[in-house]
């Protein structure tokens, strides 16, 4: 019986339940013609401020995730080759955006159980060219910002959360991005909270900061011809930013039906002996991946492809190995043993918000004929 093919994350089903929405938003912006800085941005950022507690001019729309997290290690003024600590299992954007900023990335590794940069590795690597901690938190779980942040404050570092798989999560009851200097996000179309094209934002905490933000994303203005600072054009699109504003306020139903979703493999794999992403007590992750371990990988992804199911991985190489970096004599906490071993063994299974049971059912009645 031939049946759908079940996507990774489905973008169709969830702009067929706010077309209309998204139309009367966008025919707005259309009809205004204000498509740089339309009211529609401050609308967005005073939204997507008041949902993190903070204050609308703490909220910076930019125009992607990458931007994001450059400009606010830009804004934070450290000094020129100064050391910043990430984790090497996440996107290369954000070491990216670490060397963009003129800063140099030293690699950390993760913790087994959910994937987060590991704290006693960051220990490990503070040193004294050390001049900031830009965790990830990967796959919609927050790293364990109490030993980050107790670190950072011994040493003296920044802290800059790069939050752009973790929309509205929380730990311990604080939001993801709150709690450092800066908090950085992507709205990349498949993101939790995703653009029709690219966009970004930056919550920072100190309005000095968030003022500086704001400029270097628009060319350093202080007024329209009158520029204090050298910046760059890295606005966030009035229609990105009405289309975000609606999407918004679906957000935290979304994020609900996705925790739905990992609950569903959770109960299936879990006891099957699968390893799956394993929240640490008082997190409340956002799922914006699901990843569960297993020793043949590519047997794996042939056999869920013949199924027609999509599957991916999220990282099969990580940053330290990147040939982008090669050659630059860049520090790693060791061999990052845990990076290491699970970049091989990764794969992430279709989840998202408009996933029917029966297309749950289907996933997981297939990778439990995996061998684990
Ligand atoms: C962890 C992480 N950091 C940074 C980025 C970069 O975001 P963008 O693609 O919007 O530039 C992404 C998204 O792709 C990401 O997943």
């Amino acid at each position: 019986m031939q049946t759908d093919t079940i996507p990774l994350c489905d973008l169709k089903a969830q702009y067929a339940s706010i077309k209309d929405e998204i139309a009367e938003a966008v025919g707005a912006v259309l009809e205004s013609c204000a498509y740089i800085k339309g009211p529609q941005v401050a609308a967005f950022e005073a939204a997507f401020a008041a949902r993190h507690g903070l204050d609308p001019f703490q909220a910076i729309g930019c125009s992607n995730g990458t931007s994001a997290l450059t400009v606010a290690l830009k804004a934070l003024d450290l000094p020129a080759g100064g050391e910043v600590i990430l984790p090497s299992h996440t996107f290369f954007a954000t070491a990216e955006s670490v060397l963009l900023a003129g800063l140099v990335p030293v690699f950390a590794d993760i913790c087994a159980h959910d994937y987060t940069i590991d704290p006693s590795s960051v220990e490990r690597l503070v040193g004294p060219r050390t001049v900031a901690i830009v965790p990830v938190h990967i796959y919609g779980g927050m790293a364990d910002m109490d030993a980050l942040s107790e670190i950072a404050r011994r040493n003296d570092l920044k802290l800059v959360e790069d939050c752009a798989q973790a929309h509205l999560a929380t730990r311990n009851g604080r939001t993801a991005g709150t709690i450092g200097d800066a908090g950085t996000y992507s709205f990349y179309p498949g993101k939790n909270l995703g653009a029709y094209g690219d966009a970004g934002m930056v919550v920072a905490r100190d309005p000095a900061v968030a003022e500086r933000i704001r400029k270097l994303v628009d060319h350093g203005r202080q007024d329209k011809y009158l520029h204090d600072l050298i910046g760059d054009n890295l606005r966030i699109d009035t229609l990105q930013a009405a289309i975000l504003d609606v999407k918004l306020r679906h957000l935290d139903e979304w994020t609900a039906a996705r925790r739905a979703v990992a609950e569903r493999y959770d109960a299936a794999l879990k006891p099957a002996g699968f390893k799956v992403i394993e929240p640490p007590a008082g997190s409340a992750p956002v799922y914006h991946l699901y990843i569960v371990e297993v020793a043949n990988r590519q047997k794996t992804l042939d056999h869920l492809k013949a199924q027609g199911i999509s599957a991916g991985i999220h990282y099969p190489v990580p940053v330290h190995r990147q040939p982008a970096l090669a050659g630059m004599g860049l520090k790693c906490d060791g061999d990052l043993p845990t990076t290491e071993r699970i970049a091989g063994r990764i794969v992430s299974l279709p989840i998202y918000p408009e996933m029917t049971e029966a297309q749950i059912e289907r996933v997981v009645e297939q990778v439990l004929h995996i061998a684990i």
